[in-house]
């Protein structure tokens, strides 16, 4: 069966039992702080699952596109992706375990052709927040799955969000499903969980039914919902009975270009570079370019990382383009803004692999400097590390040269500066995840009214030209992107800013509404592009003067939102600006 195919039969399956069919959200979650990109297909769905109406009902079907670094490491193994779409479906506060798993069994054997008796599922076995879940667990019994294939784990594998990423929010225990390839196990406590490739996790059904506070405790959310994941790239190896995910049609194009451009065989290299390149792709065709800091940072990493690997496997050229171009024709369907995007795409690949070079061109001219003065035949630490900081210099490349040299490099002490410098950027990280996965305090809910404020008045000033290329709240800062073509005057930042404090003060009622989306846009409606919408969707007017379209949540009148002021006004990329901007 190809992808397609199981896309396409995930969503009609779920539809003909009542889901709403809902688009995949950007994968930049907007007015998010929390997160640099969208985790899981529930991320959008934040509000919704803490009890806000959502517009397409209670229960909704997607494929989503997502993007996780946590795993970078592990790229390159048969299952481990940055970037991957995940088949999901929902329960606001509607059906619950029984339905849920019940739907899972029938759509993997009967839908799907799986083997029930390679099937084993795991639950969770309690812990001083949350019971023992031997409700799923007996459901599964009751559709067949033997004892000896329920297993209970704990928080670690059975608990969503994984208490590493310490997130608050929308919670639960979960049952996941994994897939017998019916290899050799690995040794004798080998089972499902166990990374060597034997069982495949191919979907998760979490039950969100606790809210996780910031003081760590856990309280019962308003209503219980279900909250599913599918790997597309996972179940579709299990269905095309192959061995890594890289054997897909997913990927199968992609490999073979690679394959072909390179003059060393190595399957490791080849992967990573097909998974950098089409995480880095998606990133691009939301118009981020890359750079030193957020998602341009990551994105940055994935290019370099990928053109490294090119070049340790021979790739004497530019490469980058001609693969992203395959990724752009296989997914343009699916995710229009690929075809939209594809001349900003293609084009910062090149700017980026351009840059690169110069980059390596540096560092070798700075190492050939450094040379001569070295007295103990060792490329010391420190300026192992200067070339791998500042000049993006990987250390494979430091030894190359240094073997050309005839000259060692202090590896240990190398690696001794970079774990302190992981573990710095970990913690940077960490921070980015503490707060949830929405922050719905009353900061961010002040400056997420805010933004909407902005955005009409920054069409008002500047002229209707002026759209919304992203937004980003944390609790200290708005964060808001636009398209326009030139710098900003004083005397323009200044009339933005005097005509949103100017509606601040007018007192004007926040309203929501739920309208279709055509007479939404018809009324003017303000509209994020990167969105696809569904039929019906949710609208937020203040008072006359702004109408988005947008999930919330929001305050009920402008006078709670405090004095506007803008502190920064930036580019980020060629034709957009970001503004930065506090409410006190
Ligand atoms: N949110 C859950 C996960 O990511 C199910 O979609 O695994």
């Amino acid at each position: 069966m190809q992808s397609s195919e199981l896309k396409k039969k995930y969503l009609e399956f779920f539809n003909n039992k009542q889901h709403a069919i809902i688009p995949s959200s950007s994968l930049m979650p907007e007015n998010d702080p929390t997160v640099l990109f969208t985790t899981a297909g529930m991320h959008p769905l934040v509000p919704y699952l803490l009890g806000q109406k959502h517009p397409s009902g209670k229960k909704l079907v997607n494929f989503q596109k997502c993007l996780r670094t946590d795993d970078i490491e592990e790229v390159g193994d048969s299952t481990h992706l940055t970037f991957f779409e995940m088949l999901g479906n929902w329960s606001l506060g509607d059906y619950f375990k029984k339905e849920a798993i019940e739907w899972s069994y029938e759509f993997l054997t009967k839908h799907l052709k799986l083997d029930p008796k390679r099937l084993h599922v795991s639950c969770f076995k309690g812990d001083k927040d949350a019971p023992k879940d031997t409700e799923s667990a007996k459901i599964w019994q009751g559709l067949g799955i033997p004892k000896e294939r329920v297993y209970f784990f704990g928080k670690k594998e059975n608990w969503w969000p994984s208490p590493k990423q310490e997130t608050t929010g929308p919670c639960g225990p979960d049952t996941e499903m994994y897939y017998d390839t019916l290899k050799k196990k690995c040794g004798k406590d080998c089972m499902p969980g166990c990374n060597c490739g034997k069982y495949v996790e191919i979907w998760n059904n979490v039950f969100m039914q606790y809210n996780k506070t910031k003081d760590g405790k856990y309280t019962g959310l308003k209503q219980k919902n279900v909250d599913t994941g599918m790997g597309l790239e996972r179940t579709t190896m299990v269905l095309q009975n192959k061995s890594s995910v890289f054997e897909t049609d997913l990927f199968q194009d992609m490999v073979k270009k690679i394959e072909n451009l390179s003059s060393k065989k190595d399957t490791r290299a080849v992967r990573i570079i097909a998974d950098h390149l089409r995480a880095a792709t998606f990133i691009l065709a939301e118009r981020i370019s890359p750079s030193n800091v957020e998602h341009g940072y990551i994105l940055r990493r994935l290019i370099r990382r990928a053109i490294r690997y090119g070049h340790l496997i021979g790739i004497k050229d530019k490469f980058a383009k001609q693969i992203s171009d395959i990724v752009i024709r296989k997914y343009k369907n699916d995710y229009n803004d690929l075809e939209r995007n594809r001349e900003f795409i293609l084009n910062e690949f090149e700017l980026e692999e351009e840059r690169f070079e110069k980059t390596l061109i540096n560092g070798l001219r700075i190492i050939q400097e450094e040379i001569p003065k070295i007295k103990n035949k060792i490329i010391s630490k420190e300026l192992a590390f200067n070339l791998f900081t500042t000049y993006g210099f990987p250390l494979e490349m430091i030894n190359e040269v240094a073997r050309e040299n005839k000259l060692k490099v202090d590896e240990m002490g190398f690696k001794e500066l970079f774990a302190k410098h992981q573990e710095i950027s970990r913690k940077g990280a960490e921070q980015k995840f503490r707060g949830g996965l929405a922050d719905h305090s009353e900061e961010v809910v002040r400056m997420h009214t805010a933004t909407h404020l902005l955005h009409q008045a920054l069409r008002d000033i500047l002229g209707k030209h002026v759209r919304q290329m992203g937004s980003n709240i944390t609790r200290e800062r708005l964060r808001f992107d636009f398209s326009h073509p030139k710098a900003m005057t004083k005397e323009e930042i200044k009339k933005v800013e005097d005509l949103v404090n100017k509606k601040i003060k007018e007192n004007l009622k926040v309203e929501r509404s739920e309208l279709k989306y055509n007479d939404a846009i018809k009324q003017g409606a303000l509209a994020f592009f990167k969105e696809k919408y569904p039929d019906v969707v949710s609208v937020y007017k203040i008072g006359d003067y702004s109408m988005e379209l947008c999930g919330g949540p929001h305050v009920k009148n402008t006078k709670e939102i405090g004095k506007f002021k803008i502190i920064k006004e930036e580019t980020i990329s060629a034709g957009v600006r970001r503004i930065k901007a506090v409410v006190n």
